[in-house]
């Protein structure tokens, strides 16, 4: 009796688009929270169930005072909670089952209440640029009989780009439902926009995919939604939701990369909640100018390899406005060597370096590293900057792991980076806020050069030390500037190596200095 009341609860939802918010009705295939209610300005805003937390997505106008409130389902007494990112140090208020608070700003909010599963608030500023479902240049999904009942696989989707890219490109419109869809080609100068309320849902046969690669110990793999290669200017927005329905597909060892931007130039993906990825969740490839913007990645913690944004070998890929919950790391920078065994046998290219790579104003929760470059660095990696950041939780919080490759990683940095709390061990032993690493796992080791983390905030230092770590006396870690570290809610940085727990070796010109007395606020 329950289940069948859901979709009528939902539906009711939809409707109330009103008080400044806009919220977007989930299909029946998601189960409501347990745990939470929302309500933002009065108005329900679903709360989705979810392995190992619950989530909720809204739009709101911005620049007034919205106002949430979050209740405990079962009418218990709120007797403890935290807001991440707590940087943006928004005040609460509670009244027996309900926690209460107002924003100016949409932010994506990680919630613990009661020691219960966590509720992911993911809220963005209200759509500008919301195309017609119909018109000249608009190619509506439904126009290329797409079945929107997630019924059966559909080629709808597809047809339309390919139609738009015939045309020289479009904007394929993907209204309200739940379109089961094979593997999708963004044609150039086509974008993919999903209304909210839409869901891309993937089949999870692989059947129904071309497996294009191997991935050691998981198996053989797909790029999901792929770019053309050789392409320009695609793009995915909107407020729908990408469901790589990977947890079974994993377990059946197949993988999919859910998003990838692959040989192809002024890519955009802006928007979109992408859930339950079996692989490496976007990963722009080989690709220049790549922007991935306002991005919910909710990933289950109970798989493995599902990292959140991993760059590849690219020229130019700007991440702002991102969170990424995921099993394995949120935010990652890699290169690698060709390998007809592995991953990068799909690859239009020969093996490149990678520059210019930025993450800024992004939320972390992984059981491995929140922002990290490596494992490989095969090529050179440089200018990497890892900037307004938060890790609510992590085993390693910011870091570098050079292990496979001899490329040289330099100039990386991270800066007004605020670590919530750690505790998860990804490899053995390892929990830590730091890790500067060079290994040799494989064939070859290189160097790390011209690191500076900055502005740093430290809530949990984690179990073990935090290494500044060349190979021997000729890899090293060369110019490793640490300024301004804040312990807890210190308003004073750090200069004590040791309390920051920093084991060094094989290092040259490492030092922590403190620059600035004030606190560091946002
Ligand atoms: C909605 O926003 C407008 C300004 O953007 C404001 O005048 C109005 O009072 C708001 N309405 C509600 C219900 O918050
Ligand atoms: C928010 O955007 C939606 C979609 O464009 C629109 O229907 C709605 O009126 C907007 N709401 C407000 C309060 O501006
Ligand atoms: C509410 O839920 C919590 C956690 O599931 C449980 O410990 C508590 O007993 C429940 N309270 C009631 C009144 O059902
Ligand atoms: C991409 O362009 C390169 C260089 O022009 C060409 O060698 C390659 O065949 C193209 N690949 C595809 C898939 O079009
Ligand atoms: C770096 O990448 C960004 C975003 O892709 C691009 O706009 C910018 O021009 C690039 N800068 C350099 C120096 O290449
Ligand atoms: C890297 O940083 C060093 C030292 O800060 C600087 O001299 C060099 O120009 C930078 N290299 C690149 C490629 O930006
Ligand atoms: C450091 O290790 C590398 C890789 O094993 C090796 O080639 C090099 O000779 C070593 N240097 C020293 C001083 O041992
Ligand atoms: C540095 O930190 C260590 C470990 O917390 C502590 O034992 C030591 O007293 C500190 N040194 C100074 C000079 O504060």
């Amino acid at each position: 009796m329950w289940v069948q009341f859901i979709p009528f609860l939902f539906a009711l939802w939809a409707a109330l688009v009103t008080a400044n918010i806009t919220t977007y009705p989930p299909p029946s295939i998601y189960g409501v929270s347990s745990v939470y209610e929302l309500s933002v300005n009065g108005v329900p805003v679903p709360a989705v169930a979810y392995p190992g937390y619950d989530y909720a997505q809204l739009s709101m106008d911005e620049d007034q005072n919205t106002k949430f409130a979050v209740t405990i389902k079962n009418g218990t007494a709120i007797d403890s909670y935290s807001i991440t990112p707590k940087s943006l140090d928004i005040k609460a208020s509670v009244s027996g089952d309900t926690l209460s608070f107002s924003v100016t700003k949409a932010y994506y909010l990680i919630l613990k209440v009661n020691g219960q599963k966590e509720f992911v608030i993911v809220a963005d500023p209200n759509e500008t640029d919301v195309p017609p479902s119909s018109g000249q240049g608009i190619y509506n999904v439904m126009d290329y009989q797409a079945d929107n009942t997630g019924t059966s696989l559909t080629s709808g989707v597809q047809d339309a780009l390919n139609a738009a890219g015939k045309a020289s490109g479009g904007i394929v419109y993907v209204p309200k439902g739940i379109f089961l869809v094979g593997n999708i080609i963004i044609p150039s100068r086509t974008s993919l926009y999903l209304a909210g309320g839409s869901v891309l849902r993937f089949t999870g046969n692989p059947a129904d995919y071309n497996q294009l690669y191997n991935k050691p110990g998981l198996g053989p793999g797909t790029w999901w939604i792929q770019t053309a290669i050789n392409s320009t200017d695609c793009k995915i927005y909107g407020r729908g939701t990408i469901d790589a329905n990977g947890y079974g597909y994993q377990q059946g060892k197949h993988v999919a990369q859910v998003i990838v931007p692959v040989g192809t130039k002024r890519f955009i993906a802006d928007g979109p909640l992408i859930r339950e990825s079996s692989f490496w969740t976007i990963v722009p490839t080989q690709s220049e100018d790549v922007q991935l913007l306002n991005l919910k990645i909710l990933n289950r913690l109970d798989m493995v390899q599902n990292d959140g944004i991993d760059a590849v070998e690219c020229k130019g890929v700007e991440t702002r406005r991102v969170i990424a919950i995921a099993n394995d790391d949120s935010f990652s920078a890699k290169t690698w060597p060709y390998d007809a065994d592995d991953i990068f046998s799909a690859y239009p290219y020969s093996p490149l370096p990678q520059s210019n790579i930025s993450f800024t104003d992004c939320v972390a929760w992984t059981h491995c590293y929140g922002f990290k470059v490596g494992q490989g660095v095969y090529q050179y990696q440089e200018n990497i900057v890892f900037e307004d950041g938060t890790v609510y939780k992590g085993a390693v919080g910011i870091g570098i792991d050079h292990k496979y490759g001899d490329g040289v990683a330099r100039n990386v940095t991270w800066r007004n980076i605020v670590i919530e709390g750690l505790g998860y061990t990804n490899l053995p032993g390892v929990s830590t806020w730091l890790a500067i690493l060079v290994e040799l796992d494989g064939k070859s080791v290189g160097p790390i050069e011209n690191l500076l983390m900055e502005d740093i905030r430290i809530y949990d230092l984690g179990k073990t030390s935090a290494p500044i770590k060349g190979y021997n006396s000729s890899v090293l870690v060369t110019n490793t500037n640490l300024n301004n570290i804040y312990l807890n809610d210190d308003t004073t940085p750090t200069t004590n190596m040791s309390a920051l727990k920093i084991l060094h070796m094989h290092t040259l010109d490492t030092t922590l200095t403190a620059t600035s007395s004030s606190a560091l606020t946002g």
